[in-house]
């Protein structure tokens, strides 16, 4: 197993929609390996494949945190959000968006269908918590980040934020 980099805003393959899987193999198999890992180090609760620049869709989840001693580990392949319902407003933050964490509108109830690691179809439904955090992970599979559901002035101050952290980042490259 490898700890992946995870690409940050504004990389672009963040913006990318990731394709379907249908090859239910051994790569498949040490790539979901590999996000899990990357996502316990980071730590995070959850973690999409373009996270690490893999256009393909695949969610990773664990709600227990990095320091349970039993890991939960749910893999979601090719999930989609069928359905649903209630809504709620919580704060988010997300591996790809640094430094921000921001109330985001989410359903309090999902419909949810995916396929298993190997390929086997599941329907399930998910409320509160996990419902937001399956909502954020499949934003990502569609290219979408939590920033895109905050307001314009917040979205618009981050970005500057951002483009002052990278351009300080680009100095310090060019000096060193
Ligand atoms: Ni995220």
């Amino acid at each position: 197993m490898t700890i992946r980099k995870i690409l940050a805003y504004p990389h672009p393959i963040l913006r990318q929609q990731a394709e379907p899987v249908t090859i239910f193999d051994d790569e498949l198999k040490t790539l979901v390996a590999d996000m899990a890992e990357t996502m316990y180090d980071a730590p995070g609760v959850g973690l999409a494949a373009n996270q690490i620049g893999v256009t393909k869709q695949i969610v990773v989840i664990d709600l227990t945190g990095s320091d349970a001693e039993e890991k939960d580990l749910i893999i979601l392949i090719n999930p989609k959000i069928t359905k649903g319902e209630g809504s709620d407003v919580d704060e988010e933050g997300c591996l790809s968006v640094l430094d921000l964490n921001a109330k985001v509108k989410r359903f309090t109830k999902i419909w949810v269908e995916a396929q298993d690691i190997d390929g086997k179809p599941m329907a399930f439904e998910a409320e509160d918590y996990y419902a937001r955090v399956i909502q954020h992970e499949v934003d990502h599979l569609h290219g979408h980040l939590f920033i895109d559901w905050i307001s314009s002035l917040k979205r618009s101050l981050y970005k500057k934020k951002r483009k002052k952290q990278l351009q300080a980042e680009q100095q310090h490259k060019a000096s060193a």
